[in-house]
């Protein structure tokens, strides 16, 4: 090797050790940015979303999103990078119609290259929610029309890096439940990885209305399995961003589940209708900046107080007796955990929320994050020093 690409290679390094990521979604529904105090060590901002079916027109005229790109960019530090997220939750029809075909995969591909070039974006997070099936519509489009995903998606995303360039970001966001990760096999996952920056797991809503037994949403146990299923099948750990809810997840627990010897592992209620998958309104989520609904204070005060850690699983809890409610969020003390237990022992490159905005109350999430954020990219630069320094 000359010593040019010596210098190169060791430049490289050094950027990608001070270079730890810290990804925040910021969202339509809450784009609140606190003082640059709070967001300065923010990596990359990802506005959600723009609906995908937007770039299967021929030639569209606007990119619909709630803010612009310059209006966020000025209220985070200097180089952070600001990404647009296509998709979200639901309208998955955008994203079949984009793949299914060599000719719309060109045509999405390149209006997502003319929005981030109109826009003025650092990339895309691409947020197909999810390909091969399990999305909003699971009950009314069966899995198996939706096996052809499979193939496509590597190719969807391949066509976009292509029409992206080298330089331009590109992230997606991937499901956190092994059953939804239908897209994600050995074969697929190599040329994904190929193709994309990072990848956002989705290591949140792990118990969801699908769910009938509960769990934690965002715990130790679950998490380390959504990240070794990708890091398993050839996800490098250093690609890896672990999510982080700024949310509480709510269920409604069968009187007679048995929940009063074990709320972990015990009997729902049917949260959706079997044969729709509508949500029957036994299960919800509100984030930290929304007001607490109002049939359910009296509970989710009882919660914020009285809540426990298991610290067997990782996740904390509370079970409410008298509502046969279940509640699941992150603490302080349970994002703190997951440094030891996920970040370092899996060696992951990097953290994401969502989102920054949901946190608006008071920033006690964000704050937290931050601090062990910060400690992790010490370590980590410590021991990549200590590792150059044997060489
Ligand atoms: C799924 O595929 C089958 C077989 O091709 C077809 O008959 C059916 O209409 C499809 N269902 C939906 C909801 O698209
Ligand atoms: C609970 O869910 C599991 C897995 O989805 C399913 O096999 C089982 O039949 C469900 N049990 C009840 C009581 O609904």
């Amino acid at each position: 090797m000359s010593l040019h690409n010596r210098s190169l290679l060791w430049t490289v390094a050094l950027f990608t050790a001070v270079n730890a990521r810290y990804v925040m979604y910021l969202t339509g529904q809450h784009n609140h940015v606190p003082d640059l105090s709070l967001v300065k060590d923010i990596t990359h901002v990802a506005l959600a979303f723009i609906r995908a079916d937007v770039f299967n027109q021929d030639r569209p005229e606007e990119w619909p999103l709630f803010t612009s790109v310059d209006a966020v960019r000025s209220q985070f530090a200097p180089g952070t990078a600001v990404m647009v997220a296509i998709g979200g939750w639901g309208g998955t029809d955008g994203f079949s119609q984009a793949a299914a075909t060599a000719s719309n995969r060109k045509r999405f591909a390149a209006n997502v290259k003319a929005m981030v070039d109109s826009t003025g974006a650092d990339g895309v997070d691409v947020d197909w929610e999810y390909p091969g099936g399990n999305g909003e519509d699971y009950k009314l489009v069966p899995n198996v029309n939706k096996s052809w995903e499979v193939a496509a998606y590597p190719k969807l995303v391949a066509e976009v890096r292509s029409a992206l360039g080298p330089l331009l970001l590109m992230s997606a966001a991937v499901p956190g439940l092994r059953r939804d990760m239908l897209a994600f096999t050995a074969e697929t996952i190599p040329q994904i990885d190929h193709a994309l920056d990072f990848w956002n797991v989705m290591t949140y809503d792990l118990m969801n209305r699908r769910d009938n037994m509960t769990k934690h949403q965002s715990g130790i146990i679950e998490s380390l399995d959504a990240i070794d299923a990708y890091v398993d099948q050839g996800v490098p750990a250093e690609k890896v961003n672990l999510g982080f809810p700024f949310y509480v997840k709510w269920f409604m627990t069968d009187p007679n589940g048995n929940c009063n010897a074990n709320p972990i592992g015990c009997q729902t209620l049917p949260m959706e209708d079997p044969s729709t998958g509508v949500d029957l309104g036994r299960a919800g989520a509100f984030c930290w900046a929304d007001e607490v609904p109002s049939e359910l204070v009296n509970s989710y005060v009882k919660a914020m107080s009285q809540g426990n850690y298991d610290s067997e699983r990782g996740g904390h809890y509370y079970w409410d007796p008298e509502d046969n409610i279940f509640w699941s969020w992150d603490t302080p003390h349970s994002i703190a955990r997951k440094f030891p237990a996920i970040m370092h022992t899996r060696g992951l490159g990097g953290v994401f929320a969502w989102g920054l905005g949901e946190d608006a109350s008071d920033w006690t999430h964000l704050r937290t994050l931050t601090v062990e954020y910060r400690r992790y990219k010490r370590t980590n630069n410590k021991e990549r020093k200590h590792g150059k320094d044997e060489l």
